[in-house]
């Protein structure tokens, strides 16, 4: 029979992935289009990383690795999270993997039974829920909101811990939100996932995209839930490093053991010249991230003084990452000559189409009064961005 399978069917398409690819075919036609959708750096990878790569091009490291990743790779993984983030792993705790992506979906698949519950907490990364489906269990969604600044109310997280819930998927500093949860907050999850004894996927990728002085706190240094712990980062984010793929874990061994399993029967290592070339990234000097991190605050603090000027918008500073997930709820039930404008993909839809800037409608991410707008973009695009977001709900209003 040539039926689909329904597993697969019920699964969404990345919805920030398809309105890039309708602000790029706009652009393609020739229209001006501002786009904002960005989920990556817009800095080249440090030469120092490419240098490497080029490098283990011309030694011919070019065929398969160890499934698990190369051994020095993994020494450098380990170095980085003892020194980075209090996390203390062997080498069999560390699995390398073709993006973070790769790495949640190889723990998710290691943990997950049919029936199984995993908690995540809204407005979320868009492919945690649809992860958490093509594992066979069920994705839980806890609401925060925006008055709340997006944090995680701690009754209800525990409230929605059951006995079939598998694992909880917290992301700090958080896509979309940018929250940045503070060591206290940690000890609270802490508290929770050691009391129920579910395991937790703690997504670190933009770990080092963080403003404010801020520290980023590892929820797996908590030493009491250390054995309930899968640490997920990359170097996509920090080193821009996107088109590289290549992301890491590190966990209780069994659950490493189990995901590499996985990984051996769908893809096998990592990219070999990527591996290499993460590990200049890991062990070489930091100052292209902090120039890239100095630009990103920047620009954060004056793109949030021009959203904070247009009426009815709710913003805030997010921080870490490098998004504003901004309230637009107050628009809903306007009108655009027939168009009405009633949730985040009419909104995002009508500042497309008509004033030509292209944002990703919160619904993506659980979060439908809002909109996600990147600035991993130079400063010219932001202001002109703004601007038309501006002229677009002026118009609205
Ligand atoms: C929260 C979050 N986790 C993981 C990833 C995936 O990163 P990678 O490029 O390493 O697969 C992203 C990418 O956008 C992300 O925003």
């Amino acid at each position: 029979m040539l039926t689909l399978s329904r597993k697969v069917q019920g699964v969404e398409e990345s919805q920030t992935l398809a309105l890039s690819a309708k602000a790029r075919s706009m652009k393609e036609a020739g229209v001006d289009v501002i786009s904002l959708t960005a989920g990556e750096p817009d800095f080249p990878t440090p030469r120092h990383v490419k240098e490497a790569a080029i490098k283990a091009i011309e030694a011919n490291f070019t065929h398969y690795t160890a499934n698990q990743g190369i051994p020095e790779l993994l020494d450098a993984i380990v170095k980085k999270f003892g020194e980075d983030n209090d996390l203390h792993f062997e080498t069999n705790q560390i699995l390398v993997s073709s993006g973070a992506k790769q790495s949640i979906f190889n723990a998710l698949q290691a943990i997950c039974n049919k029936g199984d519950e995993v908690v995540i907490i809204s407005p979320f990364w868009v492919s945690y829920p649809e992860m958490v489906k093509l594992a066979d269990a069920t994705p839980v969604i806890v609401k925060t909101c925006a008055d709340d600044g997006f944090r995680v109310d701690r009754r209800r997280l525990r409230q929605s811990i059951h006995p079939k819930t598998k694992a909880l998927i917290i992301n700090s500093p958080g896509n979309p939100t940018g929250v940045v949860y503070t060591r206290s907050e940690m000890e609270d999850i802490a508290a929770i996932v050691k009391e129920t004894g579910i395991f937790v996927i703690t997504d670190e990728i933009y770990e080092k995209v963080i403003y404010d002085g801020s520290r980023h706190f590892s929820l797996g240094s908590i030493k009491s839930i250390r054995d309930q712990v899968i640490t997920i980062n990359g170097v996509s984010k920090a080193y821009a490093m996107t088109g590289w793929r290549i992301g890491f874990m590190g966990g209780p061994a069994k659950v490493m053991e189990e995901a590499a399993k996985v990984q051996s029967q769908v893809t096998s290592n990592p990219n070999s010249i990527a591996q290499k070339a993460t590990v200049a990234a890991l062990l070489g000097p930091t100052s292209d991230l902090e120039m890239m991190v100095r630009e990103f605050h920047r620009r954060r603090d004056l793109v949030y003084k021009s959203l904070s000027s247009i009426p009815y918008l709710g913003v805030q500073p997010p921080g870490g990452a490098f998004y504003f997930l901004f309230d637009i709820q107050k628009y809903y039930g306007k009108r655009f000559k027939n168009q009405l404008i009633k949730n985040s993909n009419d909104m995002a839809r009508y500042l497309l189409e008509h004033h030509h800037v292209a944002l990703v409608p919160g619904v993506a991410f659980g979060a439908d009064d809002c909109l996600r707008m990147s600035y991993a973009c130079s400063m010219t695009d932001l202001e002109k961005g703004v601007n038309r977001i501006k002229q677009g709900l002026e118009a609205l209003a």
